[in-house]
Formats: C-alpha cells, structure tokens, sequence
C-alpha cells in the first residue's frame, strides 16, 4: 500500500512538473528559462524566509549549513527529480529509435533483395517466353502469307492471323517487363546511344499511331522539334517513349478531342517535350497509380481499352536512363500533359548554341 501511494505522489509531481513545463514552453526559450530562473529565487526567498523564521529552534540554530543543505535540498530536488525522469525518457526513445533504425535497415535490405530476385526471375521468364513466342510468330507468318502453298480453308486463313496478332501484342508485352526488370536491375545500358534528329524520332512515332487517332476520332497535333536538334541517346527507347505516352493521350481522352506534341529548347540548353491531351485527366492518388508498374486507374476509359499498365513506369524508367526526367500533370476532366526533360548534355543543336 505504501509503494502504491509514493507511486501516486512521484505520479502526481511529473504530471504537475509536466503541466508547468507545458504551460512554460508556450513563453519560448528565454521567457521559459527567465520564469523558471523566477520560481526557483520564490521558491529560494520562501524556503529561506521559512527557515530564518524557525532559526530559534535548536536543531536549527545546532548547525548553520543544515539552514542551506535544507534550502538548496527544497528549491532543487523536483528539479533534480524531473530532470533525471526527463533524461530516462530520452534514454529510452533513443534506444527505441535505434532498434527502430536497425529494423528498418533490415526490412530496407530485404525488400532491395526481394526487388533484386523478382528482376532476375522477370528476366528469366521473359526469355523462356519469347523463344516459344517467336516460333509461334514465324510459322504462322509463314502460314498467314501462304509461303508454303494456299490455305484450303479461308477460315484458317483467318484463325492464323489472330494467331498471328495475339502472338505480337504478347511479344510486346513480354518486351516491355523485360525492358523495366532490366533497368530495375541496373543491367539496362545505354551502349547503342547515338546522336540522332529529335524531329525524326517524334515523326517516326507519330506516324506509327496516327491511325489510332482517327480510330478513336481525337486530333493529333504535333510541333516538330527543329530539324537540326541532335539528342543522344538509344533511338528505339526514345521512339518507344514516345508511342506510349501518345498512345495514352489518344486512349484517354474522349472523341472530340486533341492531343499536342511540343517541345521546346531551355534556357540551360536541355529540351522539353511535351505532350498535352484534353482527355479524362487523373488526381493525385491516380497518378501515383499510373507511374507503378501494373498499375491502371480504374474507370470506364481503362475498361474499354487493352492494356496491361506497364507503358507509362517504362517510359518513366527509359528516360530517367538517359538522364532526364517525366513529370506528369493532370486534373480530372480536364486533361493531361506529360514533360519530358533531357538534359543539356543530351542535346546539341545550332539554335541551342545561338540562345546560349
Ligand atoms: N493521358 C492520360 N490520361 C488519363 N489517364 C492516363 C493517361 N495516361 C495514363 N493514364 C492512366 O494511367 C494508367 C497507366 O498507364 P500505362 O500506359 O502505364 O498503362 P496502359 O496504357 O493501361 O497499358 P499499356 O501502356 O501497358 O498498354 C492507365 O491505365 C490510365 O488509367
Ligand atoms: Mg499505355
């Protein structure tokens, strides 16, 4: 009972001490330290006042430094008290903290492991893919254009088209997890960069889609880069870049729309290049979504269309390995415009060494 009730009191003094230190840590540094540097000289004058008045006592008046022991006694030991409760607390949050660190290193080094292993699976099974792909495409091109002789069935004929088809976008597919385990695993090189014209690659992959544009009755309209733009950097993945992020703006946005390629020459020599469509935007949450792997924001747009969600974190990954950057802005209903950045040293152009 009685550990109980000095529990009860020690408890008692912090949240009193607790509530003061509260109340004074709303004065700030120096206001709190004048008016705890205040209490103590009360509290001092007090005890000393106290004391003096009981002088005639004997025990008092026995020894003079019993008079200061008691006061110095009465004016620091809750100070005293509260000061070492205060540095046990934070003895305590730092070793949580530490064990908190150390945990959160090993869970860190477990999910890069995981990551690591999912690539090199990814990479594996990809490969074991596209051999039995391949055979499937080859021969039945080979059947499609009757090399071999006609095809008495004209329904073959058609089967072997689909065959045909279904066997590319799984090629595609394939490619595109491929390509982003690759360049998760680090192992993605830029070895076949070369300097080519911007304007060819932007023409290139804008032709390869204009159709979809009619299919879906949105207007492209695109501003070249100028002729004499060099960018360094892996053709194919530029082109690829390009017929994603195009590709998106025709699939989500309605028909009626548009959508505009552009680009334009910064004042630090890098190149910007966007591409704007009026289409069914995203929020915030959504384009997060959008950038992970696999991911696709649910409504009616992704229903109607085939996809697996993998284009735009490709797109994301393919320039960040040339050194740029892929920003996304978008507001639902109202539109989405993709930036694409390359830096400086990506870029020559005569125009670029005249704005410098
Ligand atoms: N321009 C855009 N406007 C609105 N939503 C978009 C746009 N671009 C992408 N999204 C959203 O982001 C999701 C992910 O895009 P991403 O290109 O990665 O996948 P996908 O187009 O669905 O499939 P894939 O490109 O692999 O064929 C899309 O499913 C769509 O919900
Ligand atoms: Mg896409």
């Amino acid at each position: 009972v009685d550990r109980r009730s000095n529990k009860n009191i020690v408890s008692r003094i912090k949240r009193g001490l607790d509530a003061l230190d509260r109340q004074l840590g709303r004065l700030g540094e120096i206001g709190s330290s004048l008016a705890l540097t205040l209490i103590a000289i009360l509290a001092s004058c007090a005890a000393h006042f106290v004391l003096k008045s009981a002088e005639g006592h004997y025990a008092m008046t026995m020894a003079g430094f019993c008079n200061v022991a008691l006061e110095t006694g009465i004016v620091a030991m809750p100070l005293i008290f509260y000061a070492r409760n205060m540095i046990a607390q934070l003895k305590n949050s730092r070793h949580a903290l530490e064990e908190m660190s150390r945990r959160l290193a090993i869970t860190a080094e477990e999910a890069h492991q995981a990551n690591r292993a999912k690539s090199a699976f990814l990479a594996n099974m990809s490969h074991e893919l596209r051999t039995p792909l391949n055979a499937i495409m080859g021969f039945s091109e080979v059947m499609k254009d009757e090399h071999l002789g006609p095809m008495s069935n004209p329904r073959y004929l058609s089967y072997v088209g689909d065959i045909h088809d279904s066997g590319r976008y799984l090629l595609g597919i394939i490619n595109d997890i491929l390509d982003l385990s690759k360049i998760e695993a680090g192992k993605m090189t830029l070895d076949n960069a070369e300097e080519f014209p911007l304007r060819d690659a932007v023409e290139g992959a804008l032709g390869l889609i204009a159709n979809l544009g009619g299919k879906f009755g949105v207007r492209v309209v695109s501003e070249l880069p100028p002729a004499d733009l060099q960018l360094m950097a892996v053709d194919r993945m530029i082109r690829q870049i390009l017929i994603n992020l195009v590709g998106n703006a025709i699939k989500f946005t309605p028909a009626g729309g548009s959508v505009h390629v552009s680009g334009v020459l910064e004042k630090d020599g890098g190149y910007a290049l966007s591409v704007r469509d009026t289409g069914i935007g995203m929020n915030e949450e959504e384009i997060e979504k959008a950038l992970t792997p696999f991911g696709q924001v649910e409504n009616k747009a992704t229903a109607k269309h085939t996809g697996t969600g993998l284009g735009l974190p490709l797109a994301k990954a393919m320039v960040e390995l040339h050194d740029g950057t892929l920003t996304v802005h978008s507001m639902p209903m109202e539109g989405t415009t993709i930036v694409l950045r390359f830096p400086p040293h990506r870029i020559s152009s005569a125009s670029a060494a005249v704005a410098a």
